[in-house]
């Protein structure tokens, strides 16, 4: 649906991207995740035509970017970082002047413009000034007008960000609604928004990718140990025969959750089951047991900062 081969945007001495592939199969939502200046916006405008690439080459339905933009332009929508609204005019008015900017055939406008009312549930704030409208609201109207000519793919960058958390979960449930039939892109720098939302993540740190995958693979291959938290009854025993498991490095106490120890120990399912046996046969009272997976933050730090060679498929 979606191919790019060996991108590179060049700002005079700077390569904002530097020799990206990536593709996007249809009807996933792929989040793109990197720090400020990464080059996620770089690589958006470039899919969607807004601007040409250095060297490299991008698809989207099987049209280039450059050569076949106005083919390009039909099948995918864009919210930008700062949605191309008018202040000035209600939802409607500016939905309809989007519609006839997109080609949308005079007869099918107003059936376009209540599809993307009822989508990105306007409905109520339809004859409203847009400048009148709440940040959220006025995010919504950046979908609808993304969404107004039905194309294929969806290119969202950061299309959370400054949004109260409420206006966060509207936005991300709708984006949820959009995946299946629609290709989505969604760019952020809040970590969480990729394990929310997100299929696959595309990480992306100077302009280059640095892991390509989804957050469970991204996770299981960073990790090489796993940290497993477990709470039991008789917690003087337990402390010293936890030690004792083979695989187990290290025993440490929560000081605040009394009875509760973090076990630091090599990766691995049968350690889990090492763990839960002894912890029976010594009769300790097991109260709860569970993996500690890593947290995006750990998994993002770990890929940006260092430099010992990043992943990708
Ligand atoms: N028009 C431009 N002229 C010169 N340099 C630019 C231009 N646009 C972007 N850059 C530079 O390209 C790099 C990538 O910028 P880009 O906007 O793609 O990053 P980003 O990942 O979207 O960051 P953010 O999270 O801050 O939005 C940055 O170093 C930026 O300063
Ligand atoms: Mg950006």
């Amino acid at each position: 649906m979606i191919e790019v081969q060996n991108l590179t945007k060049q700002y005079g001495n700077l390569k904002a991207i530097d020799d990206i592939s990536f593709r996007v199969n249809q009807g996933e939502i792929i989040g793109f995740l990197g720090p400020n200046g990464a080059g996620k916006t770089t690589t958006m405008r470039i899919l969607t035509c807004f601007m040409p690439a250095t060297f490299g080459k991008a698809t989207v339905c099987g049209f280039d970017v450059f050569h076949e933009s106005h083919e390009v332009k039909k099948r995918i929508g864009y919210l930008p970082e700062t949605p191309p609204l008018y202040p000035e005019m209600t939802v409607s008015s500016y939905l309809n002047f989007v519609a006839k900017l997109k080609d949308i055939p005079r007869d099918k406008v107003r059936h376009a413009i209540d599809r993307v009312i009822a989508r990105c549930h306007l409905g109520d704030v339809q004859n409203r000034i847009i400048g009148h409208l709440s940040k959220g609201y006025r995010q919504r109207v950046g979908l609808a007008q993304a969404l107004i000519h039905d194309p294929q793919v969806l290119i969202l960058d950061e299309p959370t960000i400054g949004l109260d958390p409420k206006q966060i979960i509207d936005i991300r449930t709708l984006i949820k609604e959009l995946a299946g039939d629609h290709t989505v892109i969604l760019s952020t720098h809040i970590l969480p928004e990729v394990t929310q939302t997100c299929q696959k993540i595309i990480i992306i740190n100077e302009g280059k990718i640095v892991a390509i995958d989804t957050y469970d693979q991204l996770a299981s291959q960073l990790r090489k140990t796993d940290r497993v938290e477990i709470k039991i009854k008789n917690s003087e025993k337990g402390f010293e025969t936890l030690k004792t498991i083979p695989g187990v490095i290290e025993v440490m106490r929560d000081e605040v959750r009394k009875g509760t120890f973090i076990v630091e120990c090599q990766g691995g399912d049968s350690i889990l089951e090492s763990i839960s046996k002894t912890v029976v046969n010594h009769n300790l009272g097991l109260l709860e047991m569970k993996l500690q997976s890593f947290s995006l933050e750990e998994v993002f730090l770990k890929l940006t900062t260092e430099d010992e060679g990043g992943m990708s498929s």
